[in-house]
């Protein structure tokens, strides 16, 4: 884990309120798994007061070396509201690589990505990792859902990589018109995964883990719940054990990643 002060590389608009902005790091972000997260403040402002934790989305690699990292992230309250603002050369403070990420296993052949709005984040790196461990993209299906067309990212870099995608909006604006679980339990009905890896809103998580028990699916969920510290210190980032009521672990050093069975969602 390194804390460090680090620059901006680039600060992007990414459409509507998402931006991806690329930060210098430790080359020891090179070990980093999909699913770890940053924890981002801004040195010398006391607003806001606490950094806030986001998703790694990318590994800038120059010839190999690792250069950065990427964050894929939508401007909700006040301190995206401010990083919004960074331009290149700008520094920000960060910790990481935080969290424990993703599992993969090579039994995992046919494998399901579903990631609804920003929690497309972490799930483009995973995708990207999947290639890396050998997974054969045609095997992969992404399920992306989003409020609107604008809420869809990343889908045209899941096609090149060569996986299959269904899209959903809320609005009908691009896609089907249903919540991305909707696909996902049809797919899964004639094909089964083998793994199926989530990210988003919590109730999509819950219907996601709903259908991977049905169907016996192993499932992992990526948690977004408030953080404070990043680092088990505040306890602020509590979930509770499925099979222990008034159990809990913590997001930021037991996940963000979870076996979908293990959690009360
Ligand atoms: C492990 C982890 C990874 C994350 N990765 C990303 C990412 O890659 N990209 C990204 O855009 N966001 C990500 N988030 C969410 C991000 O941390 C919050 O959006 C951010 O902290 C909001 O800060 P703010 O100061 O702009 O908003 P605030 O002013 O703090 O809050 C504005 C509004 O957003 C809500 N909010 C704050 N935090 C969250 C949250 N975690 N989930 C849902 N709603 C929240 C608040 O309740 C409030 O309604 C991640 C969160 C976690 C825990
Ligand atoms: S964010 Fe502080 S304990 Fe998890």
């Amino acid at each position: 884990m390194y804390q460090e002060k680090v620059k901006v590389l680039w600060n992007n608009p990414a459409g509507n309120e998402y931006y991806r902005i690329g930060l210098t790091c430790h080359k020891g972000y090179s070990g980093a798994k999909p699913g770890q997260f940053i924890m981002l403040h801004f040195p010398g402002r006391m607003a806001p007061f606490l950094p806030r934790p986001f998703s790694i989305h990318r590994i800038i690699t120059t010839q190999g070396r690792t250069e950065g990292i990427e964050l894929l992230y939508k401007v909700v309250g006040e301190g995206t509201k401010l990083l919004s603002g960074h331009r290149k050369g700008d520094v920000v403070n960060t910790l990481g690589p935080l969290g424990n990420g993703f599992i993969f296993s090579n039994h995992y052949k046919r494998i399901f990505i579903v990631a609804g709005g920003i929690g497309v984040a972490p799930m483009l790196f995973l995708a990207v990792y999947l290639q890396t461990k050998g997974t054969d993209p045609s095997e992969c299906t992404v399920f992306l859902g989003g409020r609107s067309k604008d809420d869809l990212l990343c889908s045209d870099d899941f096609l090149r990589m060569g996986m299959k995608i269904h899209l959903t909006t809320d609005d009908g604006s691009a896609g089907d018109r249903c919540f991305v679980t909707h696909p996902l339990e049809t797919t899964i009905e004639n094909y089964r995964p083998d793994i199926i890896y989530a990210c988003g809103p919590l109730e999509m998580l819950k219907c996601v883990a709903g259908i991977s028990e049905k169907h016996t699916v192993p499932c992992q969920v990526s948690i977004e719940t408030i953080m404070a510290c990043g680092m088990g210190a505040c306890l602020g980032c509590a979930v509770e054990r499925k099979e222990a009521s008034g159990n809990y672990m913590h997001a930021c050093i037991d996940g963000p990643v979870f076996d979908a069975s293990a959690l009360h969602l």
